[in-house]
């Protein structure tokens, strides 16, 4: 499928989205504490095409081990521009974004390209693979939230949600979901406390990530400590300090609002 497939896909998640009834999902959103999800909501050709994507990628899989945190393999967006254009069309898709501001109340921007975590991948394979309890922290100057689209599901994983943990007023609540295929679950990364089970003998979970920000502008030292962290928990040092593919990935992944440092990085 080449690039110009993009608005057919577009037009797909606009009908998906058209479908919703948006106002008790904004209320749920809310009231779990800025979290809801959507089970199998995607429409399956949609999903079809992207598991394809996922195959298409998965020899280029980074896996790491954190001891204690975190166990398993990643594909980042430079490698999803150059080889997966429906997952792109879909971080891009309008009617996801204008989903997403009706949802937050906040106008949501994708990452800029220098980020290998705006979409990526993650695949649990092995025995064990799993990450532990963390917030999806953000490293700019605006809030960041996480779009997770469940794409392969044949495991015991669950994704553990604690919703309200830095709400004093809320009691605490815990959900498990699996992340079936087309299911897709939007939340406040510095509001949702979670993680993911450990993966069985046998099994296979892969999951898309799609990261969103209020301002995608990021100071210096926290590109430099972001860019560390990704390196070694996520994407190896070669993916994520390698330039000259990250120009490249750069001008196809272009968000609405990518700064003008960033731009000036990436053209050299
Ligand atoms: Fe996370």
């Amino acid at each position: 499928m080449s690039e110009s497939s993009a608005p057919s896909i577009a037009s797909e998640v606009a009908r998906a989205v058209a479908g919703l009834d948006v106002e008790p999902l904004r209320e749920a959103y809310w009231e779990q504490g800025e979290f809801v999800h959507l089970e199998r909501w995607l429409p399956p050709p949609l999903v079809a095409r992207m598991v394809a994507e996922v195959e298409r990628v998965r020899p280029g899989v980074n896996r790491s081990f954190i001891p204690r945190h975190k166990k398993g393999g990643s594909v980042g967006s430079w490698a999803l521009a150059e080889q997966a254009p429906t997952i792109l069309a879909l971080y891009r898709a309008p009617a996801l974004l204008t989903l997403l501001a009706r949802l937050t109340g906040r106008a949501l921007h994708p990452c800029p390209a220098s980020d290998p975590h705006a979409c990526a991948l993650y695949f649990y394979t092995e025995p064990g693979d799993h990450i532990g309890f963390h917030f999806d922290t953000s490293y700019y100057r605006g809030a960041r939230y996480t779009v997770l689209v469940g794409l392969i599901e044949r495991s015991s994983s669950r994704l553990v949600c604690q919703l309200h943990t830095r709400d004093p007023a809320r009691p605490p609540r815990e959900l498990r979901l699996a992340t079936e295929p087309g299911t897709v679950v939007i939340f406040n990364g510095d509001r949702l406390r979670h993680a993911i089970t450990p993966l069985g003998a046998g099994e296979e979970r892969v999951s898309l990530s799609l990261e969103y920000v209020t301002d995608s502008t990021m100071s210096p030292v926290k590109r430099f400590v972001s860019n560390m962290k990704d390196a070694i928990a996520y994407f190896g040092f070669r993916n994520v300090f390698g330039g000259r593919r990250r120009a490249r990935a750069a001008q196809r992944l272009t968000p609405a609002r990518r700064p003008a440092r960033y731009t000036s990085r990436l053209s050299q």
